[in-house]
């Protein structure tokens, strides 16, 4: 019995290769599909195995199918290989060493929603794995896997890969979507939602690589067989990429509701300097921070859980903490991401990370007074809720959840150090 669902090359080393993946069952399943389902028949299949997106959000997948509206035509699938959250780095083991399971999953959806044209869209860096995956796609082309009228079913379908130029935003699924059509990567408005008016304006699916992948054994061997793996509201299991201060960082594919005590202890070799954790940020740098106690510990990584905790498994990149990094230090690295990575469409998140920006340079350097503390919780307060899309709010929730849960790391430490720079103003702006 294999180790593995998503991560298989681990144990098949040259996976990568068609025939290889072939020989493992590999197409088995878009065949069945195409040959003896109707596209709602795969839509119902994955809705019954619970599958939940892994690109964040944790949106059951065959539901977003279904909100697929069927009076607009083309519609388009796009599979979200953006891949910019700092510490998650799980797609791009997926699409480089188990590429056919992907591209599988891509015609999977395809089929599915009545999609015959996909795209794979992946940040600039990822320049090497889209020539790789072109180089796939050209092989499945050759062997009959995509192209027009599939094993004579009528059924035709093409897929093409676009790299981005670099931006965080362009992960967030409307920009992706700006960018693919060539124009600047910015956030839509929403609703309509893609389901409706997506690519070119025609209904659009967009899932994760993670989640695309799973869909070639959900197909093949049930849902009730997926269901045996991870909780009963979050099936099935995920790829956690971790790291930070442990030994063993890496990608580790778990069950769902495994605790954050085995991944960091059991599978991460627990923490390199022998400290002790002090916070963990479940899903990167977009992620409030949970303080470390054994309950914390103990509890289960999985979509109704780590909200218990006040932060979400988000894409599950979990980043270790040890009790020698300073929060005020690590709020300051995270909101300059923030700042950096803004699209500047919409105001709160514009000037409000660049303001956070200035704040937490003084607060870490020391140099803090109570005022900048209460200022910085201020302008993230205006921050909340106030944005056009979720970096907005991502870029918040270390910063609040910082400030609030490990009060000590910004604590004012002596009256003169106060009265030393209570006479300057407390921001100043530069350029
Ligand atoms: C700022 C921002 C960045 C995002 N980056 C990614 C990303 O790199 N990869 C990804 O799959 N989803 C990312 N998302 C989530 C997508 O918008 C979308 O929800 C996801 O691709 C849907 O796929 P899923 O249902 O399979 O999870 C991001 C969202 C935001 C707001
Ligand atoms: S919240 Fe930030 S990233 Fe999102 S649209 Fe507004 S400015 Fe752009």
């Amino acid at each position: 019995m294999s180790k593995y669902l998503l991560l298989r090359h681990r144990e098949v080393p040259t996976l990568n290769r068609l025939e290889v993946y072939r020989q493992h069952g590999g197409f088995q399943a878009f065949h069945k599909a195409v040959t003896s389902m109707q596209p709602d028949q795969v839509t119902e299949v994955v809705k019954v195995s619970g599958l939940r997106g892994r690109g964040g959000a944790g949106f059951p997948t065959g539901m977003k199918w279904s909100f697929i509206d069927k009076k607009a035509w083309p519609h388009y699938v796009v599979a979200n290989a953006d891949e910019s959250e700092p510490g998650t780095f799980k797609d791009r083991e997926i699409m480089e060493g188990n590429p056919f399971q992907f591209l599988e999953g891509v015609a999977l959806a395809s089929y599915a929603v009545g999609a015959n044209a996909a795209y794979v869209y992946l940040r600039g860096e990822f320049w090497q794995i889209a020539g790789q995956l072109d180089q796939h796609i050209a092989e499945m082309e050759a062997a009959g896997l995509l192209g027009d009228n599939l094993f004579g079913s009528g059924y035709s379908l093409h897929i093409y890969t676009h790299l981005g130029a670099g931006a965080y935003i362009c992960g967030e699924e409307t920009a992706m979507l700006e960018s693919l059509e060539g124009k600047l990567g910015q956030p839509r408005l929403r609703p309509p939602f893609p389901p409706s008016f997506g690519l070119y304006g025609k209904p659009t699916v967009v899932n994760n690589v993670e989640t695309l992948t799973n869909l070639p054994l959900i197909v093949d061997r049930g849902a009730e067989w997926y269901r045996t793996y991870g909780t009963e509201k979050s099936p099935g299991v995920k790829v956690f990429s971790l790291s930070g201060n442990v030994n063993r960082p890496g990608n580790y594919e778990l069950p769902l509701g495994t605790t954050f005590r085995e991944l960091i202890y059991e599978h991460g070799g627990g923490l390199s300097s022998g400290r002790k954790v002090k916070a963990i940020m479940p899903a990167g740098a977009s992620s409030s921070l949970i303080v470390a106690t054994e309950q914390a510990l103990d509890t289960p990584m999985d979509y109704e859980s780590v909200p218990s905790l006040g932060a979400q498994l988000g894409s599950a990149s979990i980043i270790i903490v040890d009790d020698s990094v300073s929060i005020a230090w690590l709020i300051n690295k995270t909101v300059h991401f923030f700042k950096h990575e803004s699209c500047g469409k919409c105001t709160p998140c514009r000037e409000g990370t660049f303001w956070m920006q200035h704040l937490t340079e003084r607060i870490e350097g020391g140099k803090r007074t109570r005022e900048d503390v209460e200022l910085l919780t201020d302008v993230a307060n205006q921050i909340k809720g106030k944005c056009l899309c979720a970096l907005g709010e991502f870029s918040i929730e270390a910063v609040l959840s910082g400030i609030d849960r490990f009060k000590g790391d910004f604590e004012v430490k002596t009256s003169a150090q106060q009265l030393e720079v209570s006479s300057q103003p407390s921001v100043v702006m530069q350029e």
